[in-house]
């Protein structure tokens, strides 16, 4: 059997990543293709917990180092033990955030370097990259106030605590991840409305004959 294809999806908060994977989950049901939906960091019961190690906010500060391994922890034990059993199964993965997300949040926000950010890439995920990875993009401030809307309520998780300058320099990262690999990034303007997101997602996958 092929493997199946993986398809992430990426952006900063608030961009309407998690509704895309369902609707896009939605439409591969429809045609009878075998896939699952998970997300980064987590996406099994281990990876969750080191999800929570790495969102809660606690009184003990989590250095940027740290939170860059753990993200490459929880993103090789969601590898190894759900992500290529489905690809090598047959089937599709959608996971919403991988390694991109790495690249923007703890190079872009946290400032750590990018090459030490590939060598980790290399050495958790040898040859395997995204088959092809949507970028949602929105201006920053409007996607931090849907997901504040969103959110209201609970409380802010580690990263939601940073400032706008924060996450302009995490959106300044995917766009030009997605500039320098457009083979592999598709950028689609999430001020759209939620039906044309996911048709232009829908048009993409067509384009590349991988579905009809
Ligand atoms: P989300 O699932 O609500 O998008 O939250 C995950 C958070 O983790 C989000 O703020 C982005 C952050 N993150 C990183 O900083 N680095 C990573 O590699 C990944 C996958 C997520």
């Amino acid at each position: 059997m092929s493997a199946g294809r993986f398809i992430t999806l990426e952006g900063i908060e608030g961009v309407g990543k998690s509704t895309q994977a369902s609707r896009l989950s939605a439409a591969l049901d429809r045609l009878g293709i075998g896939h699952v939906v998970t997300r980064e960091p987590g996406g099994t019961p281990l990876a969750e917990s080191i999800r929570d190690v790495v969102l809660s906010a606690r009184e003990e500060a989590l250095a940027p180092t740290a939170e860059l391994l753990l993200m490459f922890a929880a993103r090789a034990v969601h590898l190894a033990n759900h992500v290529l059993p489905n690809l090598h199964a047959g089937r599709w993965v959608i996971c919403d955030r991988f390694t991109d997300a790495t690249y923007a949040y703890q190079g872009g926000g946290r400032g750590l370097s990018m090459d030490t950010i590939g060598q980790l890439e290399s050495m958790v995920q040898g040859a395997l990259r995204p088959d092809v990875t949507i970028l949602l993009d929105a201006p920053v401030q409007n996607a931090l106030a849907r997901a504040r809307r969103r959110n209201a309520g609970a409380p802010d998780d580690r990263f939601e605590r940073e400032r706008v300058e924060f996450f302009e320099r995490v959106a300044m990262v995917y766009r030009a991840r997605a500039a320098a690999e457009p083979g592999r990034f598709v950028i689609v303007d999430a001020a759209q409305s939620v039906d044309a997101v996911g048709a232009q997602i829908i048009g993409e996958l067509k384009a590349r004959s991988w579905i009809s």
